[in-house]
């Protein structure tokens, strides 16, 4: 990375150590890595698959890193329009790479290679790869900035990057109650907690160019759901916004944000907002792509 000697590595923090799964220095990961969250990743992303991936194949042969594969929920959908590509997909949960390695041979396509890293520090040559593909995992780091930088290595020159991530800010839903819009704002609390940006969508461009990417496009994906499309309706507030606000709850109520008594009103109401005809609910991700020069 080329700053490294300016800054303590991630690794010297002994939070981080303390909350890792072993020797790799573990960022806190809000939403964790339960059945359910497990299952939520899956979901969202075949809700989520041609909004998110249009736009996104690999030419046969390109050499692609996917940066935070989690379960592989992306790695199946990349694999199935890119099927020639050359994927290698790294995470810092060993379980969910093997998920991912799974999941991706399930499915009926090549595996690739899938390894156990840390976006910080990747066990990769200068100039390793042709693309790197990253989604739902900048919000999810100390330095997103240095992240990016340490992505930027190991492209070769010319080489591309995709970043698609959420914002938490860009949410909004009827019938809104103060109870929903109170455990919603836990579920950002609680990664703020970590040092996390959960409405980090909006930073994409400024975060590649900081990390020296020259961005070629950067735009909103949004979703909107009410009684016209009862389906996505239902999937984006029962199968992702839901599941993922409850992540929060055991760190909401121990920090005292809410009790047991608000969480499931906040909570019912949230529900209410994925039930036609009165529902409606609405959120924006951000996809940028970005070049090495
Ligand atoms: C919300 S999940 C997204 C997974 C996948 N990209 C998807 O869209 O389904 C975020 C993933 O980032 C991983 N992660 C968090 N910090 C990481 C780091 N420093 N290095 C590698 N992976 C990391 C977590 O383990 C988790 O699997």
């Amino acid at each position: 990375m080329c700053d490294e000697g300016k800054k303590p590595s991630i690794r010297d923090n002994p939070e981080i150590r303390r909350t890792g799964e072993s020797g790799i220095g573990m960022t806190r990961y809000v939403h964790g890595y339960s059945k359910r969250e497990m299952r939520r990743l899956r979901e969202q992303s075949a809700i989520l698959s041609d909004l998110l991936h249009d736009g996104t194949r690999y030419e046969p042969g390109r050499r692609v890193l996917e940066a935070g594969c989690g379960v592989g929920a992306q790695s199946v959908i990349l694999a199935a329009r890119s099927p020639e590509a050359r994927f290698t997909a790294v995470d810092l949960s060993a379980e969910s790479i093997a998920r991912a390695k799974a999941a991706v041979r399930s499915s009926g396509h090549a595996a690739g290679t899938f390894l156990r890293a840390d976006i910080h520090a990747l066990p990769f040559e200068d100039g390793a790869f042709d693309s790197v593909f990253v989604c739902f995992v900048l919000e999810h780091l100390d330095d997103p900035g240095a992240a990016l930088r340490e992505l930027k290595r190991v492209l070769r020159s010319g080489g591309d990057i995709t970043v698609i991530e959420g914002d938490h800010g860009s949410c909004f839903w009827h019938p809104e109650t103060a109870a929903s819009r109170r455990v919603w704002e836990c579920m950002i609390r609680a990664q703020a907690l970590h040092g996390h940006d959960s409405r980090i969508g909006r930073r994409l461009t400024p975060l590649l160019r900081g990390a020296g990417f020259s961005v070629r496009r950067c735009g909103p994906r949004w979703v909107y759901g009410d009684a016209l499309r009862p389906g996505l309706l239902d999937g984006m507030v029962n199968q992702i916004i839901v599941p993922m606000v409850q992540t929060a709850k055991e760190r909401a109520l121990a920090a005292g944000w809410a009790d047991e008594a608000v969480w499931r009103r906040g909570i019912r109401d949230l529900e209410r907002s994925g039930v036609p005809p009165e529902g409606t609910f609405f959120y924006t991700w951000f996809k940028a792509e970005a070049v090495k020069e």
